[in-house]
């Protein structure tokens, strides 16, 4: 998707050089696996872009950084496929499903080691904040991947709820991807946390993003199950506004829906979005999408550097809305 900025391109070489062993094949090889997917990348691009609005000159010094951010992602992803149990990532089969729960489990906790294991590889000065933020976000990706699953079981969650579990589980990732460049970069405090804050609201744009693909996705470019967050009563942001707008009969058709699995109701995904539609939550996710955008591209307008410096961090934030996958 961006494979053709420099930054992205020097990430690639990088990551590539890494290196597992052979033996245990079932730790070391979902790893690899899973690593070779093609996925966007998108969070070391955030990091490597935002040490360039501060220094240029610390795009190799990013690096490891960057490489920390993805390996995280990676494993949170292999963990969040089990939870869900996903059967498709990046168009493949997901870890758990190739192999087994267990071996995703273990292989997920090697590559968190080895997220660790780059973080030691940072500028030296700059490795306290750093591990101090990463720790932060990483907790807090735990505590969003939490809600998401005691949200499943729970019909009444708020929109004020929703938004606080999808800021936990995706947004302060990217914040903190973008926080860590500026660390990177030498910026002051004042504009990393700006930064930061520009990184969650785009965060919170990205996630509604994602819960608009899971219904509406093609599944040609997607990559993974679309229907999926149906199937398991995802407290979505459909979901929710559904919800709050049902009166009636729709009401009971919804109700009948939750509490039915494939097997009960084989058009259960196919009701559902039909109940999207007769109440227009498309739209309204979209629009809330928007408005996140906008606050998002805000907060990165009023970071004191060169307005020019700021042209491709834009172009992502847009690419990124309008994303396919
Ligand atoms: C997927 O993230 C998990 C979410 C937070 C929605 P991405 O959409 O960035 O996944 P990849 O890395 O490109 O596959
Ligand atoms: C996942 O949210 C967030 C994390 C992996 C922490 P989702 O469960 O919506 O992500 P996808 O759709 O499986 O990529
Ligand atoms: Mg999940
Ligand atoms: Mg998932
Ligand atoms: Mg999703």
């Amino acid at each position: 998707m961006f494979q053709n900025l420099v930054h992205a391109k020097v990430f690639q070489d990088y990551i590539e050089q890494s290196e597992f062993p052979t033996a245990p094949a079932n730790l070391y090889d979902p790893i690899r696996y899973i690593l070779s997917l093609s996925g966007k990348r998108i969070r070391p691009l955030l990091v490597t872009l935002g040490a360039a609005l501060f220094d240029e000159a610390v795009l190799e010094a990013s690096l490891p950084a960057s490489t920390a951010i993805e390996f995280f992602h990676n494993f949170s992803l292999i963990h969040d496929d089990i939870m869900d149990k996903a059967p498709l990532r990046r168009g493949k089969e997901t870890v758990h499903q190739k192999w087994n729960e267990s071996v995703a489990i273990l292989s997920g906790d090697a590559l968190l080691v080895k997220a660790y294991e780059e973080l030691a590889k940072c500028p030296s000065d700059k490795i306290v904040p750093l591990l101090r933020l990463f720790n932060q976000t990483a907790l807090e990706v735990c505590e969003g991947q939490q809600y998401d699953m005691d949200f499943e079981l729970r019909a009444d969650v708020s929109q004020d709820e929703y938004i606080d579990m999808i800021r936990l589980k995706t947004s302060v990732l990217l914040g903190c991807a973008l926080q860590m460049g500026a660390i990177i970069g030498g910026a002051d405090i004042a504009a990393q946390q700006q930064l930061y804050a520009f990184g969650v609201n785009l965060g919170i744009a990205f996630q509604l993003q994602d819960d608009l693909l899971d219904v509406y996705g093609d599944p040609e470019t997607f990559g993974k199950q679309v229907g999926g967050d149906i199937l398991s009563n995802k407290k979505t942001i459909l979901f929710i506004q559904l919800r709050e707008r049902l009166q009636d009969s729709d009401k009971q058709l919804f109700e009948h829906l939750l509490g039915s699995d494939v097997e009960q109701e084989p058009d259960k995904v196919e009701k559902m979005k039909a109940l999207y539609a007769k109440h227009d939550i498309r739209d309204f996710a979209e629009a809330l999408k928007e408005k996140f955008t906008a606050v998002a591209y805000e907060q990165l307008r009023a970071i004191g550097v060169d307005e020019a410096k700021k042209t491709t961090l834009f172009a992502l934030a847009d690419a990124l809305m309008n994303r396919k996958q």
